[in-house]
């Protein structure tokens, strides 16, 4: 069976195509800014103008036209109501057109997922979920998908493109962060702030600023100490997370899974407890269309469908609120 996946969250519009498991095309545009953070409207207008070609491209990497394609899906929830509605209109479109079953699925789900069929011994894992906008630690408990952890404030990614703006080093700030942090040794004590099993950021993000603006320290030293400080937080997290439900397995996911220090931290911290710590290539570690179709198929395999009618988005729903048929 083929599903063709549409991403459409946040800033990326993508495009996967996915046979059984294996992945036949997963191709992303994205928008971007050179200043400010994403405008929703903005973001809703470039998934509109590349929608076509994003779609073409993906089916000629595969090899495939629509007809040769059995079902489509697209992420519903959670994210940006404007980017969304772009991807559930167009899958709506090409279900409709083409006459094909529709599948709506939760992105953040997703993410864990595509790790699940990437890695087919990571059977039950603890999602570490850092992206722009999202931070959370997800596993499956209880016959549904729940969140352990997840930030009080702004995501992770959210907190590094901020402060990457704020030292006038660009967009998208995580490999400039990465690269700067890089050159220094000297950490710099900032607030770390873990409450309970969540996490917070807003407070991290207005003293880093403070102290760039005061011109008193290094970048390279703001930045090496942003990411010490914040990956810590992540993990202890994390590893609570994996205590708590007795889980071996840590996959990474999100954009800023990316970051080369917080996997080797995940990847020190898992083998302090005899854990695995598994780490998806780049392309399924951002926003990408191939893990929408994965879990299209997982949900249309265990009987579920969404009807035209009900085709709309949700831009708040929880993982929590998934009804989770496809696992045993
Ligand atoms: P979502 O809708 O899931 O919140 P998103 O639009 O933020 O997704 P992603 O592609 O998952 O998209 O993540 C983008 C984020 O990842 C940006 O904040 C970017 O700075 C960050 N990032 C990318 N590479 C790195 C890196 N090497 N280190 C740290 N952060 C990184
Ligand atoms: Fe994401």
């Amino acid at each position: 069976m083929i599903c063709l996946g549409i991403e459409s969250t946040a800033h990326t519009f993508g495009v996967g195509i996915v046979k059984d498991k294996i992945v036949l095309a997963n191709v992303k545009d994205l928008f971007s800014t050179d200043t400010g953070g994403i405008i929703p409207s903005k973001a809703a207008e470039h998934h509109v103008e590349v929608c076509d070609s994003v779609l073409d491209s993906a089916l000629r990497e595969a090899h495939l036209q629509l007809k040769d394609v059995n079902l489509i899906a697209y992420s519903r929830a959670p994210g940006l109501g404007h980017t969304l509605k772009i991807g559930a209109f167009a899958a709506r479109t090409l279900a409709q057109l083409h006459h094909k079953p529709l599948i709506g699925v939760n992105h953040c789900i997703a993410h864990l997922e595509i790790g699940r069929m990437l890695f087919p011994e990571c059977k039950d894992p603890v999602l570490l979920y850092v992206s722009g906008a999202n931070t959370q630690v997800i596993a499956y408990e209880g016959g549904k998908y729940r969140i352990f952890g997840e930030t009080l404030d702004i995501g992770a990614g959210n907190l590094i493109d901020t402060f990457a703006r704020e030292l006038g080093i660009g967009f998208p700030g995580g490999p400039k962060i990465e690269a700067m942090a890089s050159k220094s040794h000297s950490y710099i004590e900032l607030p770390y702030v873990v409450k309970g099993m969540d996490v917070s950021f807003g407070g991290l993000l207005t003293h880093l600023t403070k102290m760039a603006k005061s011109g008193r320290y290094k970048k390279e030293d703001l930045c090496y100490s942003l990411q010490e400080t914040i990956f810590a937080m992540l993990l202890e997290v994390s590893e609570r997370a994996m205590a708590h439900c007795g889980k071996k397995e840590l996959l990474l996911g999100g954009g800023v899974a990316c970051n080369s220090r917080l996997q080797e931290m995940a990847e020190k911290m898992c083998q302090e407890r005899g854990a695995k710590c598994y780490v998806p290539e780049k392309q399924f570690l951002v926003d990408n269309g191939a893990m929408i179709a994965w879990l299209g198929l997982l949900m249309h395999k265990a009987g579920n469908r969404t009807q035209i009618k009900d085709s709309i988005i949700k831009p708040y729903e929880r993982t929590d609120d998934v009804k989770v048929n496809w696992r045993q």
